[in-house]
């Protein structure tokens, strides 16, 4: 199944993307992004989803997801520094709500990591909570965001966890 934004194809990972998926890993999370066995077992297992952003064949982003229970986990997003803020992410995401049926969302992201919290908001994720000690190198606090779920106190968290964004 294939979908399009713009110039862009979205369509399901294949062994052939794992080097342009490593690539983008690394040059945005250079210390404790998914290593190669993470992406080839994303792509093998059944119970997870795999989506490539992909503009004159060439990767430009990646989504890993695992649909459970009607809701969607986002696991790992990254899209190239060149073509952020210009809809990629966000459209993965989409893509990925259609294609599973999920009627809900969450996912996990630094305390600091504006740009990501941001995104996710304007697809209409709201925190939900802070997560103390969550990520190791560099340790730090996550935010728990969630699409289309119950929010649990928003408005204390939102104080608690705006750190800047
Ligand atoms: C997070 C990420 C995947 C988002 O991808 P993207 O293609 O840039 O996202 P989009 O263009 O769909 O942006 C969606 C919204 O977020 C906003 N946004 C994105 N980056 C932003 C930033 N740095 N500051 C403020 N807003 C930002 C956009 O303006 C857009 O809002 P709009 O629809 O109201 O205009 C991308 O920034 C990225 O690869 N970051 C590095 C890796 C990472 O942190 N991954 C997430 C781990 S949890």
């Amino acid at each position: 199944m294939t979908g399009r934004v713009g110039q862009v194809v979205l369509r399901e990972a294949v062994t052939d993307d794992l080097p342009a998926l490593l690539d983008l890993e690394s040059a945005a999370f250079p210390s404790d992004g998914y290593r190669l066995k993470d992406f080839a077992t994303a792509l093998e297992d059944a119970g997870l989803l795999a989506l490539v952003a992909e503009e004159s064949e060439t990767v430009v982003g990646f989504l890993v997801c695992q649909e459970s229970g009607g809701a969607l986990h986002l696991i790992d997003s990254v899209v190239a520094p060149a073509q952020r803020g210009g809809g990629i992410g966000g459209a993965l995401v989409h893509r990925a709500l259609e294609m599973s049926g999920a009627r809900a969302a969450w996912a996990e992201t630094r305390v600091t990591n504006c740009a990501a919290r941001k995104a996710l908001e304007a697809l209409g994720f709201r925190v939900e909570r802070r997560v103390c000690g969550y990520y190791d190198a560099p340790a730090e606090d996550a935010l728990l965001l969630a699409l289309g779920a119950r929010s649990r106190d928003r408005g204390n968290a939102d104080e608690r966890t705006n750190h800047g964004c």
